[in-house]
């Protein structure tokens, strides 16, 4: 018998061959970390559905930031939880609201990372939807002056880049020719371009305080059963002017990665949401699944689907795994 004649099984025989022929490997390199911000002084509030992350104030949130250098990520994500949230979403771009101090502060403090900051006004509306509300519905043009400014405002306070995330059509570009008119044309944008109304954002609507009062984001986030358009979507932003292209969540959009890495030949970044993050801690806490591989597993399979850059809850924890 001469079958089979080739055996993929010899080269997967032990650790040193499983490694020399690798595809893919994970580097700490890759990972930009989220951070929610507060006020307050010595506030290190945890979100329960996100075990190990919490809402802290600006304090606080340097030495976390300090932490992450010191594993050596190279970019923190930054969201804000105002104190006082109203219909013009005046906190998101208030000279010293909350994003603001906090980037003022890290660049002091720990200049060696980049600080990237999430733009949208679902944190700031009193409604909590991400744009402004004219009848009852967002107003696409005028919620892009409020993100233009809003961006404008957090480079002035020395934010590294800024990633759009509302979904607005246009707010790419809007937020292009802002920084560009203020003086901030080398501030790149990391575009949120294919962003869906996606059920896994629900811890973050609990740790950010963002979850909408009325109606759901289906008006402008993306459908999950498309993957055309966000090809579509990913074509306006680089029309529009986008440095790094977004697909999010990363999991259950693995095959919209890949397109993004395949059809476009700009950096490709995934954000491996809140709810892909507390799937796994609750499955760990219960005993029914290894917390570390599943991780791991999870992190790698997001880089082999394309994805140049992770935004990830994890980084922490698996930059502390790839350290071993
Ligand atoms: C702001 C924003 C959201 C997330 C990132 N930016 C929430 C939303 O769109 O409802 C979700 C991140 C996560 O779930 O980890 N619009």
């Amino acid at each position: 018998m001469n079958f089979p004649e080739y055996r993929p099984r010899r080269l997967r025989k032990n650790d040193l061959f499983r490694r020399l022929i690798r595809e893919t490997r994970l580097s700490v390199d890759s990972f930009i970390f989220p951070l929610f911000a507060t006020v307050g002084k010595g506030v290190k509030k945890p979100i329960d559905s996100m075990p190990g992350h919490f809402q802290l104030s600006v304090e606080l949130l340097v030495k976390e930031v300090q932490e992450c250098r010191e594993l050596g990520i190279p970019a923190v994500l930054l969201f804000g939880i105002p104190e006082r949230k109203d219909e013009a979403a005046s906190g998101a771009f208030a000279r010293d609201g909350i994003v603001q101090q906090a980037v003022r502060r890290i660049k002091d403090k720990v200049p060696d990372i980049l600080v990237v900051t999430d733009v949208c006004l679902c944190e700031y509306t009193d409604h909590g939807h991400c744009g402004m509300i004219e009848k009852g519905e967002v107003h696409n043009d005028m919620t892009l002056e409020v993100l233009a400014e809003t961006a404008v405002s957090h480079a002035k306070a020395g934010a590294d880049m800024v990633a759009p995330s509302a979904m607005m059509d246009g707010q790419v570009g809007a937020i292009r020719e802002g920084l560009d008119e203020a003086g901030f044309e080398t501030v790149p944008i990391l575009a949120y371009s294919a962003k869906y109304a996606s059920c896994f954002y629900g811890p973050f609507r609990e740790a950010a305080e963002s979850a909408s009062r009325f109606g759901d984001r289906k008006a402008y986030q993306m459908d999950p059963a498309n993957s055309d358009e966000a090809v579509r979507e990913m074509n306006l932003d680089v029309q529009e002017g986008a440095d790094i292209l977004m697909v999010k969540p990363a999991l259950p959009y693995l095959d919209v990665i890949r397109r993004a890495k395949e059809e476009f030949d700009l950096p490709v970044a995934a954000y491996n949401v809140s709810g892909e993050f507390a799937m796994i801690k609750a499955a760990a806490r219960l005993g029914w699944i290894d917390e570390e591989k599943a991780m791991m597993e999870s992190l790698t399979a997001i880089r082999r689907a394309g994805a140049d850059i992770i935004l990830t809850y994890f980084a922490r924890e698996a930059a502390k795994v790839l350290q071993r």
